[in-house]
């Protein structure tokens, strides 16, 4: 499929505006043979290095124009939404190279209850569930005790897509029963077409993600987020407060189980069912008491877990996408380096509800050695000052030796870091 494009000059496309996008940039900037990078919307940071174009990953028809006009080699898509919209499905129509999931494949996210229903066709270990076809019927099933009396804990899930709003983690059923009622004005009509309710499970959390092709998969370092926007685990969710990798987060034994129990049987069932998958494969993991557990499927590298993988990838990302694009992921060695990495997340005063914008950052010009300071919600005001732009504005992503060495770095440049109402955790990896 990549023919010798890869021996000349190539244009690389990139879609979404994050930090993980902004880490992709990056990452594909280190090869000589990338000779211009475009990303479609971008960030203030992310202009530095690669030129932004106003097209915004949900319009699959201007960016498929805009890579054919402008003849991109290859293109790599950040987020779930363009995945979800047939993104791939469209560029190969017009024989675009790009890297990811078709649609088919995407619904392994863009949709819980038929990620669940995989699992089941497909003997994955996964929390028992049910799925109701509305908030009443949900509520019906809770009261009817499939998840246990009414003291116990029930997980309760928009079906569709919802930015990270779409799980809460219920105490007991009055709380459940709450979340039911009030998951259509937080998360939209569209996501809660189904509900999904799910046993609560209790145990360590930790994702995995891997290149995969087919058959094939080369695995990520393991790498754990923090969610909850406040230290301790407090507060709402969000898409991610910070990363960290590496300080043996699975050991060999849990990775070789993970492979058998659901790796394998997961990159089997894509192709039985007709949607083989190539592209980037996030498992969402609890490690119980009874062994490993699947929480849930993305189909793409989560924000800010990209920030910190990516910054130990020894391998040329562009060989990867290569080989993946040919089948022959087995026959390349992905390479990490070793140690460990951490990334904090600097968010702006009100997210994750209602983040305010506009502040002036400051700091930014220092450099730090193992330090990239990834930007997320940033743009440039007239005067050409960074500004803040969004919720998260920007992760602090640090790689060492020993998480306690990455964590020490990060921090210290956050400290140089700040805007009006800037907020961050102070214990992320602690
Ligand atoms: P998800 O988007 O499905 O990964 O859910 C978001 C978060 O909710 C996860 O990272 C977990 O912390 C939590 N969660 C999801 N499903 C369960 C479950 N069945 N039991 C316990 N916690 C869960
Ligand atoms: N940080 C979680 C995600 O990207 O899904």
């Amino acid at each position: 499929m990549f023919d010798d494009t890869f021996q000349k000059r190539m244009k690389v496309l990139i879609i979404g505006s994050g930090g993980r996008e902004h880490a992709l940039c990056q990452t594909f900037k280190r090869n000589q043979i990338v000779t211009k990078i475009f990303c479609a919307d971008g960030s203030a940071g992310i202009s530095e290095i690669a030129e932004c174009v106003n097209i915004k990953p949900d319009n699959i028809a201007d960016l498929t124009q805009f890579a054919l006009e402008n003849r991109i080699d290859l293109t790599f898509v950040g987020g779930e939404t363009a995945l979800a919209l047939g993104i791939v499905d469209e560029f190969e129509k017009h024989h675009l190279k790009i890297i990811g999931v078709g649609k088919k494949a995407a619904r392994l996210e863009s949709s819980k209850s038929f990620a669940k229903d995989f699992m089941t066709r497909h003997n994955i270990p996964t929390a028992a569930y049910a799925v109701a076809d509305s908030p009443r019927q949900a509520v019906e099933i809770l009261r009817g005790g499939k998840f246990g009396d009414k003291h116990s804990p029930v997980v309760v899930k928009a079906d569709g897509l919802a930015a990270g709003k779409g799980v809460v983690v219920a105490a007991n059923r009055a709380e459940a029963e709450q979340a039911i009622n009030e998951l259509e004005n937080l998360v939209g009509k569209e996501a809660v077409a189904k509900i999904v309710l799910e046993e609560c499970l209790i145990g360590r959390e930790v994702s995995l993600l891997m290149f995969a092709a087919g058959e094939n998969f080369a695995l990520m370092p393991p790498v754990r987020d923090h969610k909850r926007i406040f230290e301790m685990d407090e507060g709402a969710n969000t898409g991610g407060m910070g990363t960290i990798t590496g300080a043996n987060l699975l050991t060999e034994k849990e990775i070789s189980e993970i492979s058998a129990e659901i790796i394998e049987p997961t990159l089997q069932g894509c192709r039985e069912e007709g949607f083989p998958f190539r592209g980037i494969l996030f498992l969402g993991l609890m490690m119980t008491g009874t062994g490993v557990k699947l929480l849930e499927y993305n189909v793409r590298f989560g924000d800010p877990e990209a920030q910190a993988i990516l910054v130990r990838l020894k391998t040329d990302l562009l060989e990867i996408c290569e080989a993946m694009a040919s089948r022959t992921l087995d026959k390349i060695n992905v390479e990490w380096q070793a140690g460990s990495s951490a990334c904090v997340v600097l968010a702006s005063k009100g997210y994750p509800n209602k983040p305010v914008t506009g502040d002036v950052i400051s700091g930014l010009e220092k450099s730090f050695e193992d330090v990239t300071i990834f930007h997320a919600g940033t743009k440039k005001d007239s005067d050409g000052k960074i500004i803040t732009n969004g919720g998260r504005v920007l992760g602090v992503t640090a790689s060492a030796k020993t998480l306690d060495k990455a964590i020490e770095k990060a921090y210290r440049a956050v400290g140089e870091i700040s805007w009006n109402g800037m907020q961050y955790r102070r214990d992320i990896g602690k």
